[in-house]
């Protein structure tokens, strides 16, 4: 029997007698009506990967991420589809020796992430591979592109940046994922993929990529943190924007790109939501590595709870209409998910 009072009148009148409240009695009923849910399909988990055989080396501004060798990869690429998380992104940590000025690393056919993606696809053929495009893992310079006077030269690195995609698509990836922001680089990258046989190689554009804080603890486990001059703001987006990321997100869109990205994740949700309902294209979100650093340091001082802020996080991408999320929660999600 719902409780009476002399207000009930009062808010009869004004809610017209729905009770909004009795859909979250319990939890069945919750789960019953609940709109959104994270399922392990909608997972993206990016690895680190590096020289040697050793064991998985941690990253010490995100706790529980490792750097692992090639053979550990395709360990966790195993792991990975055994949980049903459909695919995996590869970051290359590499070594100081090997790094220039032009990246020229990221062009060898042998370098650690063609490894890594030969290694995956040998133990695991059944798991997609997203590869990254850009030159930061490999200039001494740490930027994303070719730098002459200080200056980041766009159509220059764009033709590196194509080259890069073959010899990744050539190692067996599946996706390619500009994540450079230089102007026409999608168009290019199809260009080179379709002419050199690679049609079915799919390219997720990191359209919308704002220059931010939160990438951190990244830069630190791809081992870019001390290198970087300067900043990356003549090329990533402007903080304050959402029409030029719908002008961003147009372009590569008619540039060729299968599906979109939006990077970082919560603090530009409202990005998300819009690019979405204005393309209806598959999008995805980046939970950066300072959005899940800031998680797990919270977490680990015990001022919240760590699990339920990850579900919380996760759900958010998913309610915005996200297709899926590139998050370094992947396998913890998904055995949570498992457990149900
Ligand atoms: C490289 C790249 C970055 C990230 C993904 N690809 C760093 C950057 O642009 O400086 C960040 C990922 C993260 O923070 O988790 N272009």
């Amino acid at each position: 029997m719902a409780e009476r009072s002399a207000t009930t009148s009062t808010i009869d009148r004004v809610t017209g007698g729905t009770r909004l409240r009795r859909l979250r009695r319990s939890d069945w009923v919750r789960r019953l009506v609940r709109e959104t849910d994270i399922r392990v399909e909608d997972l993206i988990w990016p690895i680190f990967v590096r020289e040697g055989d050793g064991d998985p080396e941690p990253v010490a501004s995100m706790p529980g991420v490792f750097r692992r060798s090639v053979k550990g990869c395709a360990q966790a690429a195993r792991e990975a589809a055994a949980l049903g998380i459909p695919v995996v992104a590869l970051f290359p940590y590499t070594d100081a020796s090997q790094r220039d000025e032009t990246g020229s690393e990221a062009l060898n056919p042998d370098n650690l992430v063609c490894r890594a993606t030969r290694a995956i696809k040998d133990a695991e053929p059944e798991i997609g591979i997203l590869c990254d495009v850009a030159l930061d893992p490999y200039t001494t310079h740490g930027h994303d592109g070719l730098v002459r006077n200080g200056v980041i030269l766009n159509d220059e690195t764009v033709d590196v940046l194509c080259r890069q995609a073959l010899v990744q698509a050539r190692a067996g990836c599946d996706i390619v994922g500009p994540s450079d922001m230089m102007d026409g680089r999608v168009a290019c990258i199809r260009a080179a993929l379709d002419g050199d046989g690679f049609g079915d190689t799919m390219i997720m554009s990191y359209a919308a990529k704002y220059a931010s804080a939160f990438y951190g603890p990244f830069r630190d486990a791809v081992g870019s943190a001390g290198a970087l001059k300067g900043d990356k703001r003549t090329y990533q987006m402007d903080m304050g924007n959402t029409a030029e990321a719908l002008r961003e997100a147009a372009q590569d869109i008619a540039e060729g790109a299968d599906m979109i990205m939006v990077k970082p994740g919560l603090p530009y949700l409202d990005v998300l939501a819009r690019l979405v309902d204005e393309f209806r294209m598959p999008t995805f979100a980046y939970q950066t590595s300072g959005e899940y650093a800031t998680i797990m340091a919270a977490a680990q001082n015990g001022w919240i709870d760590g699990d339920r802020a990850m579900f919380e996080s996760l759900r958010a991408f998913k309610r915005a209409g996200a297709a899926g999320i590139l998050t370094y929660f992947a396998p913890k999600v998904a055995e949570a998910l498992h457990r149900g």
